[in-house]
């Protein structure tokens, strides 16, 4: 992801109406957005159930934003080829499926000339993310249990974030934070030290989700 530290919101698919996500897709593009976030779950590292890559190939070509993949999934290597051959242009694997074989994770999705983001639950330490600073384009910092949209923000994050930010400063490394990120703390979140934010519910479900986008971008970056 280019120009590192930029506001970038990245509306969720996992809150769109699935039956016209083509359309809804250049919406949340139309309103501003500049990120994809697709949600991937296996039904086994979180307690819900997806789509596969299939899905992904198919909505490639609905724009030209920034596919940002956010693997959810027990076995991280079971599927990294496969949404890397559907188009995406990042990864995201969390710390908590892959342990000791993070790094070797982070380096494989680079050496597939796509970005590499670092995941975290809530309940996770900030400090495990220490090893891979240089190995990683992203950090993604739940602020919801990873599962389901529609969920409440952990108001412990805003602290996570920060301290993420400090840690990452001298890298060249975007701060994501994902889950429970509304008009009303968009702001909060982005003066913590987040750059890249995902909505879900803020965006695809709202009527309007062009409006709804334009809304939020302007919440965020408002002085
Ligand atoms: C939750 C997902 C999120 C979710 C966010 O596990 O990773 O991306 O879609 O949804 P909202 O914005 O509704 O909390
Ligand atoms: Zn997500």
């Amino acid at each position: 992801m280019e120009n590192k530290r930029e506001f970038k919101l990245a509306p969720s698919i996992l809150s769109a109406d699935f039956s016209v996500l083509g359309q809804q897709i250049k919406e949340a593009e139309a309103g501003g957005a500049k990120v994809l976030h697709i949600d991937v779950m296996d039904g086994r590292f979180v307690p819900n159930f997806t789509f596969g890559a299939l899905l992904v190939k198919t909505i490639r070509k609905c724009s030209d934003m920034f596919y940002d993949c956010h693997l959810m999934v027990e076995k991280p290597y079971d599927f990294i080829d496969a949404f890397y051959k559907a188009g995406v242009d990042n990864i995201t694997v969390h710390y908590e499926a892959l342990g000791d074989k993070t790094g070797e994770a982070l380096s494989y999705i680079r050496s597939l000339g796509i970005k590499a983001g670092l995941s975290i639950s809530p309940d996770t330490p900030v400090e495990v993310i220490e090893p891979y600073k240089d190995k990683v384009d992203m950090v993604l910092i739940m602020s919801v249990y990873p599962g389901f949209g529609g969920q409440k923000f952990i108001p412990e994050s805003l602290e996570r974030i920060a301290r993420v930010r400090e840690m990452t400063k001298n890298f060249d490394v975007d701060i994501e934070v994902d889950g429970g990120v509304y008009e009303e703390n968009i702001k909060t979140v982005v003066d913590s030290g987040a750059n890249v934010i995902v909505a879900g519910s803020a965006v695809f479900g709202k009527e309007n989700i062009k409006e709804a986008a334009e809304k939020l971008c302007k919440a965020a970056t408002n002085e």
